[in-house]
């Protein structure tokens, strides 16, 4: 692995001589992200290398000089939704020619999508993978020098490029890549594909940004990677994700660590102990199960029985006392029979998740799944989904029932719904509603549950 730097000057000089001499007055882009929370952060960093080469930005498509789509494979929808807010744009590049319209993200990285643009999408300017973000002043001149499109064919850089500039969204909660792509090949899934191999930033790197961040008054620091629990492969000298989380904690401050996701296979004891042992890590971990049936995992390659994924929830119950879980459902895997889906409805129920992310399986072309037969009905897939989503919310609400009379400390985030009241977040993810005025937003608070409504705490100031 290579680990470069991204030197603003060099990258960037030729680049803001080319926009100044193009455009009046500094240009504007609106950069617009799908899907995860490393998506998210990718975007964060494209408006970081945006403004360091001389555009401002905006929060509508028809004020922007550059609109950039920075988009999520993981499912067909969002694909669709994608190629239909490109396809929209066509109006507004005919009467604006100057507009430079791009994509970037996951769905650049598949051969076939940037085929479909090349072909039927000539307004489309820019387009370059998860692994170009560093690259784009050069791509931008490109454009601006040469009236010709720039789409870059998929391809895998072995290479993390640190310090690229960053606009965060928040100023009191960040995303903190540890490292990139995955290496489990789940049958279902494509981010392999696109994301490629896996690839850990060395921890000076991690704890250099971590510290710039707790500097500076963040709050909330989540931890990101497709399996954080492989963090370190490769590294030399040896360090895991325990050692690292050990290490991010001993920096003094006031502030708490989430991270995702952790895949069951290689959570371990170590990474619970850890939990248990360090005070600024919220006591709530994110363990995707995906389903309950151990046939349908042996075919989704997850590397897990049910029974092991229990043991490692009762290990961590025991251990860490009041921890919560949450979790990915994919419902309508390929062969998914009613004895499979009603184990998983059963795994749901013992485990008692606080929170899931549920998802009726989207085949992905070129992954394994995708070759598998599926007759299920998408009438049984979505009767499915609403089973679950019913059999879960009954399980939510009595958990969030059972938080009420506790005073606890919440991260205040925004405005809640009702009238005059703030939204916080408990260590364990549950979010609280109470009375209080928004000089809070972005502070700790010490909140009274007093009840819920549905899913939320309701609470008043302690
Ligand atoms: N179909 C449906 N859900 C999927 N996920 C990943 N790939 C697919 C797919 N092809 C879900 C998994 C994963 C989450 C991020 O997205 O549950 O944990
Ligand atoms: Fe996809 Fe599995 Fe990797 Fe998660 S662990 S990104 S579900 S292949």
């Amino acid at each position: 692995m290579v680990h470069l730097e991204y030197i603003s000057f060099e990258h960037n000089a030729e680049a803001a001589a080319w926009i100044s001499r193009v455009y009046d007055t500094p240009p504007l882009a609106f950069v617009h992200s799908y899907g995860c929370q490393q998506n998210v952060n990718d975007g964060e960093r494209i408006k970081g290398v945006l403004l360091d080469i001389g555009y401002g930005l905006c929060d509508k498509p028809e004020d922007a000089d550059l609109i950039l789509f920075n988009t999520c494979a993981v499912r067909e929808h969002a694909e669709q939704r994608v190629f239909g807010n490109v396809g929209a744009l066509k109006g507004l590049k005919e009467k604006k020619p100057g507009l430079m319209i791009g994509l970037c993200g996951c769905m650049a990285n598949q051969k076939q999508v940037v085929e479909k643009l090349r072909r039927s999408y000539p307004y489309v300017d820019l387009v370059f993978g998860v692994d170009g973000i560093d690259t784009l002043p050069q791509l931008i001149c490109q454009r601006l020098q040469k009236h010709k499109r720039v789409l870059l064919d998929p391809a895998q850089r072995p290479v993390i490029v640190e310090n690229i500039p960053i606009r965060r969204e928040s100023e009191f909660r960040a995303w903190l890549p540890i490292m990139y792509g995955c290496d489990n090949f789940c049958t279902y899934c494509i981010v392999p594909y696109v994301r490629g191999r896996e690839k850990s930033r060395r921890p000076a790197d991690i704890l250099a940004e971590f510290e710039g961040l707790v500097r500076a008054g963040y709050k909330e620091i989540t931890l990101l990677g497709q399996n954080v629990n492989s963090y370190g492969k490769g590294l030399e000298p040896a360090v895991d994700f325990s050692d690292l989380l050990n290490m991010l904690c001993a920096v003094p401050g006031d502030y708490h660590i989430r991270f995702m996701t952790s895949h069951p296979k290689d959570a371990s004891r170590k990474l619970i102990d850890t939990i248990a042992a360090q005070p600024k890590l919220c006591k709530h971990l994110h363990l995707p199960v995906q389903c309950g049936s151990d046939r349908l995992l042996a075919q989704m390659n997850r590397h897990y029985t049910v029974e092991q994924y229990l043991d490692l929830i009762e290990y961590a119950r025991r251990t860490v006392p009041g921890i919560t879980f949450s979790s990915d459902i994919i419902v309508g895997f390929p062969g998914e029979t009613e004895e499979d889906f009603v184990q998983t409805l059963e795994l749901v129920e013992k485990v008692g998740y606080m929170q899931l992310f549920t998802f009726i399986y989207s085949k992905r072309e070129g992954t394994k799944a995708a070759l598998m037969p599926d007759p299920t009905t998408r009438k049984e897939k979505t009767d499915r989904m609403e089973r679950l989503l019913r059999t879960q919310d009954a399980i939510a609400m009595k958990l969030v029932a059972d938080q009420v009379g506790q005073t606890v400390r919440v991260l205040v985030e925004g405005y809640g719904r009702a009238e005059g009241t703030l939204s916080g977040r408990l260590d364990n993810n549950l979010t609280v509603e109470f009375t209080a005025d928004g000089s809070l937003i972005g502070q700790y608070a010490q909140v009274k549950l007093t009840g819920a409504r549905a899913t939320v705490l309701l609470g008043e100031l302690a």
